[in-house]
């Protein structure tokens, strides 16, 4: 389904990110310099494709197709869990937003150390996340959509990605991955 094969490869994405997260603060840890902009970006990251593009193409079209069509285990299985884990992502990353502000402010080392937490706390919930979705949630819907939401899904994902490419979503981002990526995972 081109669907799926289009998420697992942005899962790919958001999981780089993960790593870039989590050498950065291990590089903090270890004593190397806290460098706001950079998490800036990373946050930037974490909103704009993580949500806004990815959890976007989620909710509002190949979930609601779930909740829609495939019965109370779909149902259960995206609103009790991966929508409630959406959440708890922003939570994270609107604390860590907080944290990173405060810390330019005033460096102390409570806000650091929410930075380090908050951080953590995202990675460890997304890449927790990715598994169920490549494993379960992408396998189950695959499997059990009918034709017809096949291609309805797939349409709606297609019309979506070619808006955002319009307004360079991807490229925007994945280059700022790719920066990322040069000085936190070489
Ligand atoms: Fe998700
Ligand atoms: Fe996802």
């Amino acid at each position: 389904m081109y669907s799926v094969a289009l998420m697992v490869q942005e899962h790919e994405n958001i999981l780089k990110l993960l790593t870039i997260i989590e050498n950065a603060c291990c590089g903090i840890l270890d004593g190397k310099e806290l460098v706001h902009e950079d998490f800036h970006s990373m946050i930037a990251f974490a909103r704009n494709y993580a949500d806004k593009h990815h959890h976007g193409k989620e909710e509002q079209i190949f979930f609601q197709e779930m909740t829609d069509h495939l019965g109370a285990l779909a149902v259960k299985l995206i609103q009790h869990g991966m929508l409630v884990e959406h959440d708890l992502g922003r939570l994270h990353i609107g604390e860590l937003a907080k944290a990173l502000e405060q810390h330019e402010k005033d460096p102390q080392t409570l806000f650091q150390l929410k930075i380090l937490t908050e951080a953590m706390g995202y990675v460890t919930l997304l890449r927790r996340h990715i598994d169920k979705e490549n494993e379960i949630v992408y396998t189950y819907a695959e499997k059990n959509f009918a034709p017809d939401s096949l291609q309805s899904v797939d349409q709606r994902i297609m019309d979506f990605e070619e808006e955002a490419n319009r307004n360079q979503v991807q490229a925007t981002y994945l280059d700022l991955l790719n920066t990322l990526e040069k000085k936190y995972n070489p």
